[in-house]
């Protein structure tokens, strides 16, 4: 080897030395800026209505309700059809189709935890598991019609495997839109995400999340602040709130006339601060269940993420508590990289329908 390429090869190990040791003295200084944020683990206690005690029979007769399609006007949908697995059990088109193809306005939230909300829907206009559970199967989604669903459970009560199990379940009043709700929020009431990496540092284990998720949490409890209305270990601060928790972050306002304007929780409470004002959703399991808001006008989670941290869209109304943070591009990444902390790692079954 020439004498010359050794030089030139000593030099850059040296140089590279150099650098080397000058990067390990910096490092523990910029370690030490802030510890990470404390990570609550423990989820309050869930509410169960004292007339809908839960069973392990009742659990799994609405787990087959919740997949049974024969629930539908037309045979097409079940509720498991808008809040499927492969879409984070959220809706998959932003806007959900019902049966018999109607459009519906709004998206379909995950429902991962979603007994801890104490009103239901974007808007909580329901005040009960229960009787959104009958929101949804006279309504648009599965379009039996609210006046229908009495003759609906006889027709299902002929469904011998049915008949059965709500005799043992509800021997007083067998299979009626009541007891079909009962069961349904019951299994609901089983449907909760506490297993994920997020769960697993806050109860003490500091490998479970990246180093980037950690600057990330960091990030969200502080300069991000999204934890005022996304507060841990929930990521809803409107779950275990009577009434629920709606603000205004101008989804669905930009470039429309009031009149054609989803105006959210107005059109329950009719107080001005209301108007289009929409549920804090959980962000548990956010990362798996695009499109994002009430709209579904959120395409990727980056882009919701970044609508958030820079302040929402301007309306007549959009809620103080929105502005922009200031965040940089790594900072964003960071913030998206830690809601992927939030993943559950359920899934729901598909159960043996009862013929
Ligand atoms: C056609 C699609 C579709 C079907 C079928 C459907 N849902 Fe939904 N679900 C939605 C949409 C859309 C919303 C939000 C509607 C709104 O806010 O106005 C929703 C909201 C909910 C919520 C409220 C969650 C929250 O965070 O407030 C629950 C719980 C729920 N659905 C359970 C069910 C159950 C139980 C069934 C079956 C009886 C069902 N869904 C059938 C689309 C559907
Ligand atoms: C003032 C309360 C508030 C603050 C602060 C806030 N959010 Fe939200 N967030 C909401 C509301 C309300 C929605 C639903 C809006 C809608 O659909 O109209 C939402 C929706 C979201 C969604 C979409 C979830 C889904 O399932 O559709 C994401 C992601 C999100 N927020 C992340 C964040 C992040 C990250 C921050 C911090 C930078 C943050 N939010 C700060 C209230 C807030």
């Amino acid at each position: 080897m020439p004498s010359t390429t050794k030089t030139t090869r000593a030099f850059v190990i040296i140089l590279f030395i150099v650098f080397a040791v000058a990067a390990c003295k910096r490092k523990p200084v910029e370690e030490k800026v802030a510890p990470p944020p404390v990570a609550p683990a423990a989820f309050p206690e869930l509410k169960i209505p004292q007339d809908n005690p839960q069973t392990p029979e009742k659990v799994a007769l609405g787990h087959q309700l919740f997949f049974d399609a024969r629930l539908s006007v037309d045979g097409t949908r079940s509720c498991y059809s808008c809040h499927q697995n492969e879409h984070g059990n959220g809706g998959e088109t932003p806007l959900a189709v019902g049966a018999k193809g109607k459009q519906l306005t709004r998206h379909s939230p995950v429902i991962w935890n979603t007994a801890y909300f104490e009103a239901f829907y974007w808007d909580g206009r329901s005040g009960s598991l229960e009787a959104q559970a009958k929101g949804a199967w006279g309504g648009g989604n599965m379009g039996v019609g609210a006046d229908n669903l009495a003759k609906k459970a006889v027709r299902l009560a002929k469904i011998r495997g049915y008949k059965k199990q709500f005799k043992s379940v509800f021997p007083d009043e067998g299979m009626t839109p009541d007891t079909i709700a009962k069961a349904i929020s019951a299994y609901e009431r089983t449907l909760i995400c506490n297993d994920t990496a997020y769960d697993r540092y806050a109860k003490g284990d500091a490998n479970a999340l990246t180093e980037q998720q950690k600057q990330g949490w960091a990030l969200f409890m502080g300069k991000g602040q999204c934890a005022v209305c996304h507060a841990p270990p929930l990521f809803s601060s409107a779950m275990g709130v009577p009434g629920g928790l709606y603000y205004n972050a101008g989804i669905g306002t930009a470039g429309k006339a009031d009149d054609q304007i989803d105006v959210g929780r107005y059109a329950v409470s009719e107080q001005d601060a209301d108007w289009a004002a929409f549920k804090v959703p959980s962000l548990r399991n956010v990362s798996k269940s695009a499109p994002y808001f009430h709209d579904g006008s959120g395409a990727t989670l980056p882009g919701a993420v970044k609508l958030m941290a820079t302040g929402g869209i301007a309306n007549k109304n959009k809620t103080p508590l929105l502005a922009d943070r200031g965040l940089s591009a790594e900072e964003l990444d960071a913030l998206v990289a830690f809601l992927g902390a939030l993943d559950c790692g359920g899934t729901l079954q598909q159960p043996v329908l009862p013929k």
